[in-house]
């Protein structure tokens, strides 16, 4: 097509992929020619504005290697991360609310029997964790794989370190009535990376870059959906501001101080400590045959 102009160009090039092979990608690919166009006519965009745009996601690139995402960190900066994770969640009342994935999962995290210390020598303040995993019949979900990550005292995860050795982070399994218990660190609050394009970004719109203290939780069981969420902590400065959208009131816990002692696991203390107790409800898997205690 020729002489193509300023009114034509979006239905012209809408037309080009008509024969596109996978039709999901064909309407992404024309939600997002159509959505780009409109944004460049509604702020009138100028060409230096593109090129400026254009050079910071270069820069993003640039930054990113197989330890730091910066591409996540931008969606989960802009929001776009916990649209996408609240469009695809919606559950029913009283099932455990899912949050954003972040950029810190490693997968394949050491394994550790319930009542083992994640923190495996991470900087922290020690913490106890409990809980259960729980259908919304209030059943127990024994066996469930869970996986627990989280930032040290100062900030950062273990990834964001020089060594290679996993702290704060691992994954274990509920027992038979659907409880866990471990060991770990407390939860303080942290600034994502902000040393880089999305830091200068963020700079740039007077934006801080700090996340409400937190312990990330993923959690699978067979029947049941996978769920991706934090636990964040009462009393955090950040909670009305974090840096990614990601906080739901429910998973906002109490985490009890304690002065040195005796721990719930029986082990002596030396430092204070903190404990958090809490439940995950997770949302039977569509394809999923009912629970007993569910079918009649
Ligand atoms: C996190 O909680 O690990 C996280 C989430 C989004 C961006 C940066 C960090
Ligand atoms: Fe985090």
């Amino acid at each position: 097509m020729r002489n193509v102009n300023e009114d034509t160009i979006t239905k012209i090039a809408l037309a080009y992929h008509a024969h596109a092979e996978d039709p999901r990608f064909k309407q992404i690919m024309t939600g997002a020619i159509q959505h780009l166009h409109a944004f460049a006519r509604d702020v009138a965009l100028t060409e230096d504005e593109l090129y400026q745009g254009i050079q910071f996601l270069t820069d993003v690139g640039h930054i990113t290697d197989e330890k730091r995402q910066e591409f996540v960190l931008l969606s989960d900066a802009l929001g776009l991360s916990m649209l996408v994770t609240a469009l695809n969640n919606r559950k029913p009342a009283g099932c455990t609310e899912s949050t954003v994935f972040g950029p810190f999962f490693v997968s394949n995290a050491p394994r550790y029997e319930n009542g083992g210390d994640v923190a495996n020598g991470a900087k922290g303040e020690p913490c106890f964790v409990s809980g259960r995993v729980m259908g919304l019949a209030g059943e127990p979900v024994p066996n469930a794989h869970i996986e627990v990550w989280q930032a040290d005292s100062e900030g950062f995860y273990d990834i964001q370190h020089d060594g290679a050795e996993s702290k704060a982070r691992g994954s274990l399994r509920s027992l038979k009535d659907g409880s866990f218990h471990f060991r770990s660190i407390t939860a303080e609050s942290y600034p994502i990376p902000y040393d880089g394009p999305v830091g200068r970004m963020l700079k740039a719109l007077g934006r801080h870059p700090w996340r409400p203290a937190h312990l990330h939780f993923m959690i699978e069981a067979p029947g049941y959906e996978r769920l991706i969420t934090h636990v964040f902590r009462e009393g955090d400065r950040y909670l009305d501001s974090d840096a990614v959208f990601g906080v739901r009131s429910s998973l906002i816990a109490d985490w009890k101080h304690h002065e040195r002692g005796t721990a719930p696991d029986g082990t002596r203390v030396d430092t204070p400590f903190s404990t958090l107790d809490f439940n995950f409800v997770l949302n039977r898997a569509a394809a999923a045959v009912p629970h007993r205690s569910n079918a009649a």
